[in-house]
């Protein structure tokens, strides 16, 4: 009888501890014969990085070759060490070259199986084994990822509320927590804050305040400390700071913003008008009525009442292409204890400009920054592991992008957003009114909004000059979706294969009814029909948790260390009238010592880049092993590698470099 030998090649993984002592068995599982168990490593342990060759005898042929099974004994029968395989490359008698990935932990407790990498709808499954495993993997996802009611009204989030718990593939490497832990260390170590995290105290200057992160400050920091009080850099930072997704044009005032051709006129041209800028698209509005449901239900920090607006912010875009804040009302009911405020109303403009830079602050890290990324990205994730087998083409596409979402979304809970943390004891909105505004941000989100080309439109913004965020932004949009396009396209060669993936039909009805808890009128799809629909589905998934992330994440040290530039808290209520305010009442109404200095270093932590960082498109693991998937991720790195040296070349010129959609920067997933 002939002997038939399969060539195999183990690859064990990089991670720290990934070498084992435990004694790993392997078996090939094809559809007309399996192998016998073969040991991989007998006397000796399998070291980390490192590749085993072993050669498979049978005598009669596997059929094709489906999966690879493995089995662990204790080390000395005692202790279980745990082995991470990353990939096995199987060469059959044929000469074929089979890969299956597992980028697994494999332990004594179970026997894991893989499969071969070609991806594979589920009605193209020919055999019932396949459709069995299919099944098997998300039973056993859907056991370890559980859905759990995070508040009402929100999205729906993991069940685990430690990240201990979590499976280890999806727990942050031996590397990224001990940075992540070091970096917390490091933020208060040089500049003595422990001793000043408890100071009930407001500042009696602005340069006391400029000494506490004196080590750590950023090229943009300074930037801002030194520009902060200006008109143009206020308006400058609605396109391009870290929340650029307020502004929207305005072709007509608002009922309650009751401003006056009078009010504005010197603010604009000669013989002009707000009517006739208007006209021209020259006018522009940032408009926080959802803070309104906060109003008069601010937090108390160390027993002191603090103050919220909810302004109107009107600008206008000079003719030499500068948007310059030109009236703000703060409250959202006009009357006469609410006046609108110019820029010829000396300090009472600049607590009005201050209380409009705390609405950005609970804006931003509430709505734009936990809800639309963090929070989405979580539901995309549960979504895609409880719904698509590793074998779907569209769990291949997406779940790199959702490394390390699940910890630091738990962290996020527990570090930020439960009571005692950050939002509860350091910002003037609390946890309370953090909930109740995420719930009314949450009910008017819709996807258009979700979709930067249909959002821009929606906002006016296409024309507005120097609006970096939006030209990197449309340029990282189109590279996605030819990317998205160009693979979903090779395994759907037709609208009826979405129709009859019964698979990808439960994962959008998870997703609508999670994450937009199945309000109709936030226009996600409930189903899909055509191929269409689900490459801007998922261009926006990639998009959301990569380019919007590190948009509204990054730059949060730069844009907000600098404290009155983006205070977490205000101590004074909103000014009354005019002519009152001096500029001890600036130093009074900014929050105190204590608060300054917890906000400053939550905001060092969270725009920290890991050494453990990968940028968008390059993918720590092969899922892929078609040829045609393979060269559109290369042709994606390297159209991405050429915007990065276009937005280079342009942040040369720039008085502010606007880095944080260059390519390099940005992460393939929501993991700080
Ligand atoms: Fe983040």
């Amino acid at each position: 009888m002939n002997t038939l030998i399969y060539n195999v090649q183990v690859t064990t993984g990089d991670r720290f501890c990934a070498g084992t002592f435990n004694s790993v068995s392997i078996r090939l599982i094809g559809t007309d014969g399996v192998t016998e168990q073969m040991k991989i490593n007998l006397n000796e342990g399998l070291s980390r990085d490192s590749v085993r060759d072993l050669k498979l005898a049978v005598h009669s042929r596997l059929g094709s070759l489906e999966l690879v099974e493995f089995e662990a004994e204790r080390f000395l029968g005692i202790v279980d060490d745990e082995w991470f395989c990353s990939r096995v490359v199987v060469t059959t008698p044929e000469a074929d070259v089979l890969l299956f990935p597992c980028y697994c932990w494999v332990s004594s407790q179970e026997t894991r199986v893989f499969r071969e990498a070609s991806a594979k709808l589920i009605f193209q499954e020919t055999r019932s084994k396949s459709l069995e495993d299919r099944e098997m993997q998300l039973k056993k996802c859907q056991e370890e990822f559980r859905w759990r009611v995070y508040a009402p009204g929100l999205p729906q989030i993991v069940s685990a509320n430690n990240a201990l718990v979590l499976p280890p593939e999806v727990r942050f490497s031996f590397t990224k927590e001990t940075e992540f832990h070091l970096t917390i260390a490091a933020a208060f170590v040089p500049v003595k804050l422990n001793a000043m995290a408890d100071n009930r105290s407001s500042w009696e200057s602005l340069h006391d305040l400029d000494q506490i992160f004196v080590t750590k400050k950023t090229k943009a920091y300074e930037f801002v400390r030194q520009h902060w009080q200006e008109d143009e850099f206020f308006g400058y930072q609605f396109l391009n700071g870290l929340n650029p997704m307020m502004i929207e044009k305005c072709l007509e005032l608002p009922n309650n913003f009751l401003v006056t051709e009078d009010m504005v006129k010197s603010y604009l041209p000669d013989g002009s008008s707000l009517r006739k800028e208007m006209e021209n698209g020259n006018i522009f509005l940032c408009d926080y009525k959802d803070l309104n449901c906060v109003v008069g239900k601010e937090n108390v920090i160390h027993d002191r009442l603090q103050y919220l607006a909810a302004p109107l912010c009107l600008l206008y875009k000079t003719s030499d292409k500068k948007l310059l804040p030109i009236a703000i009302q703060l409250k959202q009911e006009p009357g006469e204890e609410n006046p609108i405020f110019l820029p010829s109303d000396n300090q009472d403009w600049l607590l009005a400009k201050i209380f409009v830079r705390n609405a950005e602050f609970n804006m931003h890290e509430l709505n734009f920054h936990l809800l639309r990324t963090h929070l989405l990205a979580e539901v995309f994730f549960m979504a895609t592991v409880r719904q698509l087998p590793s074998a779907h083409p569209l769990f291949k596409l997406l779940v790199l992008h959702f490394r390390y979402t699940l910890q630091i979304n738990i962290m996020a809970r527990d570090q930020l957003m439960s009571e005692e943390a950050f939002f509860s004891e350091h910002t003037g909105i609390g946890l309370i009114g953090s909930r109740m505004f995420l719930r009314k941000a949450l009910a008017t989100l819709t996807y258009s909004s979700l979709c930067l080309p249909e959002n821009i439109k929606v906002r006016g913004l296409e024309e507005i000059p120097n609006f970096y965020y939006r030209d990197d932004g449309l340029k990282l949009w189109k590279i996605i979706h030819e990317y998205v396009e160009g693979v979903l396209g090779h395994y759907y060669t037709s609208d009826d294969y979405i129709q009859r993936d019964t698979e990808l039909q439960l994962w959008i009805k998870d997703i609508y009814k999670k994450a937009f808890l199945e309000r109709q009128s936030s226009e996600i799809p409930q189903s899909f029909t055509s191929l269409e629909e689900l490459i801007k589905f998922a261009t926006m998934i990639i998009f959301t948790v990569s380019v919007q992330h590190a948009a509204v994440n990054n730059g949060q040290f730069d844009f907000g260390a600098w404290m009155p530039n983006f205070p977490s808290s205000l101590k004074c209520p909103p000014p009354t009238c005019k002519g009152k305010a001096k500029e001890i009442d600036v130093l009074e109404t900014l929050p105190d010592i204590g608060t300054t200095v917890h906000t400053m270093t939550a905001l060092y932590l969270l725009s920290q880049k890991s050494s453990d960082h990968y940028s968008l498109g390059n993918y720590p693991e092969q899922l892929f092993v078609e040829q045609k998937p393979l060269e559109l991720t290369d042709d994606f790195r390297r159209k991405l590698e050429v915007l990065s040296y276009d937005i280079k070349a342009r942040n040369v010129g720039l008085p502010l470099p606007y880095t944080y959609l260059d390519p390099e920067n940005i992460e393939n997933s929501v993991a700080i």
